[in-house]
This record gives structure tokens, C-alpha cells and sequence, in this order.
């Protein structure tokens, strides 16, 4: 077992570091407050590599490792998740389903500008009544011959204004439940498409959140992604990889607030000592190293499987659900040392906790990864 980095991974997570850690924080307070997009950050990670890092440079990508998307998905995260779910919805659900299921001819068209982070991407499979359960689509495809007719509603669809490119999930043989369901590439700007309002979320507040209507919406036949009936499937493997980022994002919430209460313990006094003396403080801050840590390992081999080629469905679900709930678990700890401090915006934590919540619900909640898991481990 090799536990040590390469140097081109240890270079991207430096990058990453470097990014969040010096105009990431800048403004990230202000965005959260007023639900702004970080349209000049996106552009940034454009630029760095970041929104198609997993893609092969034959495609326009960065042909970085899955090791190496965790590592950056840790170091943004730390600090903006905002952020990081923008570039992982990119990454893991839009690019890695073209790539994986798409033809030459798609990856051509759609691929391309999503690798270079010149448009990005959402991932549409949501809807009012089909969350967790989600072979219950309504949405409708319907096959007209030369093209698909769409008519239904997708829900919290992240970067649903802003992407340009929507990867679409929908029932085309309603007869056939799962077997029916297709996937397709859909240019966000076609007729008979309108957006709901910008949610207003909890936390991630500052990237746009929407439901997204389609009525009598032409698609293509050519957009449709993999064979006819594919669509379930489709979403199963891509959710998968999405849920690595997701781990990793959690990692990074969780290790963001770690290091601002580990900092806060050494310089805050109470009964003539720093809180780090009491017993209390420093038990508190090794169980959240140790959760962490173990975060840390689920994420990476998980990671580790997907870039050797084995499966990784089980691995990431673990991953996704012990980090997420690690997260939630740190953040709590980290507001209660930081007492009255922890509960105002200037000491990032209280924004942290909120955005760990999020990684408890979307790309399957925690009690999905647990029905995944546990239908592995029937199969011991
Ligand atoms: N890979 C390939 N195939 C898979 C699969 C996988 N990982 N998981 C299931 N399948 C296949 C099964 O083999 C089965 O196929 P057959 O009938 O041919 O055997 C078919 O899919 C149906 O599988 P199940 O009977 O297991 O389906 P289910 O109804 O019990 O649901 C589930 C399974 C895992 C709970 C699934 O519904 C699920 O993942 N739900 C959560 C959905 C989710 O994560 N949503 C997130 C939204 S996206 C998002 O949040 C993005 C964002 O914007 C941030």
C-alpha cells in the first residue's frame, strides 16, 4: 500500500490551496450573504483546469487523476463549497457521463467547452416526487421520430441558470418504469424551457439553485446519451463518481472548520489557560482529527478504485455517507468552541456548518448510501 502522493498530485492540491486560500476568502462572506454567483471564480477555475480536470486532454481536459479531483475538492471546499459544488456537478455528473456514455459526436460538440470550463454544466434528475426514489420519473421524453418531445419539471437543480449545458433524465417508455428512462445532452436556451425562482438555500448559498420547467421542449434524437432505455443506468454510474466529489467536498468542510477551531483553542483563554488545555477542548478536537482522517481514507480509496478501473459504487457511498456525517459532526463541534464567536459570520464556522448539511441530502442522502451499502453487504 502506497500512502504517499505523486508530485503532480501534490502540485494540484497546492494549486487548489493556493486559490481558495487567497481569493476564495475574499469575498466568500459577502457572496453567502447575498447569494451572489462567483461568476469570477468560475472563470478562474476554468483557467486553472479545474471544471474538466477528469477529462482527457483528446477532449479538451486536464487528464488529472480521481486522486488528484479529491485533493482539489478538499482544498476549495475548506474554504467556499459554493464553489466546489459548481465544479463538481461539472466534473463528475456532466463531463463523466458525456465522456463515459456519449459518442464521438457529442463529446465533440458538448464536451469540449465543458472541459475547458468555458460552459458549464447541470445535472438534471430531481423532481417534486422523485428524489431518493428516483425511478420515479415523470418527466417525459417522448419519441416523435426525428426528435424527443420533453414536457415535466426538474427540482434543485444545481447551476440551473447558469449552466449552459443540461444532462436531462427522463421516462420515454412510461410502461417500462427504470427500463424506459433516458438520458440526453440539452442546450439550456431551447425553446420551452423557464426556470423557477432562485432558491433560497440554507448554505452554498451563492450558487443558483433552481427548478427547471420543460413544455413541448424539441430534443434532438442525436442528444440522446447511450442506447434507448440506457437513462437509469446512466444516472446510477455518474451518481457513483459524484458522490466521490461530494465525500471530498464534506472532507473539506469538515477539515475548514477542524483548523479554525484547532487555531481558536491556542489563543483563547479561559480559567488562566488557552481552551486547548481543558481536557474538554482538546478530546473534542481529537475525535474531530480522527473523524477526519478516517474521511480522509474512505474518500481516497475510493478515488483510488475508480482510477484503477474497479468498482467504486459501494467505496463511494461509504465515503459520501461517512464524510457527510463527519462534517456535520465537526461543524457542530467547531461552533460550540468557538461559543458566542462561533455563532456570527466573521469566523466562518456557523457558514461551514450550514454548507455540511447539504452534503447530508443531495447526490443521495446519507439513508441512501445506507441502502446502498447494506445491499452490498447482503450480498457477503
Ligand atoms: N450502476 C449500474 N446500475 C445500477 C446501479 C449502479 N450503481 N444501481 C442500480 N442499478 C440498476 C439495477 O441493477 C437495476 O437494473 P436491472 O433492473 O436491469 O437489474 C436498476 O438500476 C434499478 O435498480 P434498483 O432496483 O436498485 O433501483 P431502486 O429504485 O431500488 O433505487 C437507488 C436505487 C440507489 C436508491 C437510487 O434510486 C438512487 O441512487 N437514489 C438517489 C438519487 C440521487 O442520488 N439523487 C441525487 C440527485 S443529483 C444531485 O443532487 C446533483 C446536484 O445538483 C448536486
Amino acid at each position: 500500500m502506497n500512502f504517499e502522493f505523486t508530485e503532480e498530485q501534490i502540485m494540484i492540491q497546492q494549486s487548489a490551496r493556493d486559490y481558495a486560500q487567497r481569493e476564495l476568502i475574499k469575498d466568500v462572506i459577502e457572496r453567502d450573504a447575498k447569494a451572489e454567483f462567483p461568476t469570477h471564480h468560475v472563470k478562474a477555475l476554468a483557467e486553472l483546469g479545474f471544471l474538466g480536470m477528469l477529462v482527457d486532454p483528446k477532449f479538451d481536459g486536464g487528464g488529472m487523476d480521481t486522486v488528484s479531483y479529491v485533493l482539489a475538492m478538499e482544498e476549495i471546499s475548506k474554504i467556499d463549497s459554493s464553489v466546489s459544488v459548481i465544479m463538481s456537478v461539472n466534473n463528475s455528473l456532466v463531463c463523466y457521463g458525456i465522456e463515459a456514455f456519449g459518442s464521438e459526436e457529442q463529446k465533440e460538440k458538448w464536451l469540449k467547452p465543458l472541459a475547458r470550463g468555458e460552459k458549464i454544466g447541470a445535472f438534471l434528475l430531481s423532481e417534486p416526487e422523485a428524489g431518493s426514489d428516483a425511478t420515479s420519473q415523470r418527466t417525459t421524453a417522448i419519441d416523435k421520430g426525428d426528435h424527443y418531445l420533453v414536457n415535466g419539471v426538474k427540482n434543485w437543480i444545481t447551476s440551473g441558470n447558469s449552466a449552459s449545458t443540461y444532462v436531462l433524465i427522463a421516462q420515454t417508455h412510461v410502461e417500462k418504469g427504470h427500463k424506459g428512462i433516458n438520458a440526453f445532452v440539452v442546450d439550456r436556451h431551447s425553446p420551452g424551457i423557464t426556470l423557477g425562482p432562485h432558491e433560497d438555500k440554507m448554505g452554498m448559498r451563492s450558487s443558483d439553485t433552481h427548478s427547471v420547467m420543460f413544455t413541448d421542449v424539441i430534443v434532438p434524437k442525436e442528444n440522446r446519451l447511450g442506447e434507448d432505455g440506457f437513462g437509469f443506468k446512466f444516472a446510477m454510474k455518474t451518481l457513483e463518481g459524484g458522490r466521490i466529489g461530494i465525500a471530498a467536498q464534506a472532507l473539506g468542510i469538515a477539515q475548514g472548520a477542524f483548523e479554525r477551531a484547532l487555531q481558536y483553542s491556542k489563543e483563547r483563554k479561559t480559567f488562566g489557560t488557552e481552551i486547548f488545555n481543558h481536557q474538554a477542548i482538546a478530546f473534542k478536537l481529537a475525535e474531530m482529527h480522527t473523524r477526519i482522517e478516517a474521511s480522509r481514507y474512505f474518500c481516497l480509496k475510493s478515488a483510488w478504485l475508480k482510477d484503477q478501473g474497479k468498482p467504486y459504487g459501494t467505496a463511494s457511498a461509504m465515503a459520501k455517507y461517512y464524510a457527510a456525517e463527519t462534517a456535520m459532526f465537526v461543524t457542530t463541534e467547531a461552533v460550540q468552541i468557538h461559543g458566542g464567536y462561533g455563532y456570527v459570520k466573521e469566523y466562518h464556522v456557523e457558514r461551514l456548518m450550514r454548507e455540511a448539511k447539504l452534503t447530508q441530502i443531495y447526490e443521495g442522502t446519507s439513508e441512501i448510501q445506507l441502502m446502498i451499502i447494506s445491499r452490498a453487504i447482503a450480498n457477503i
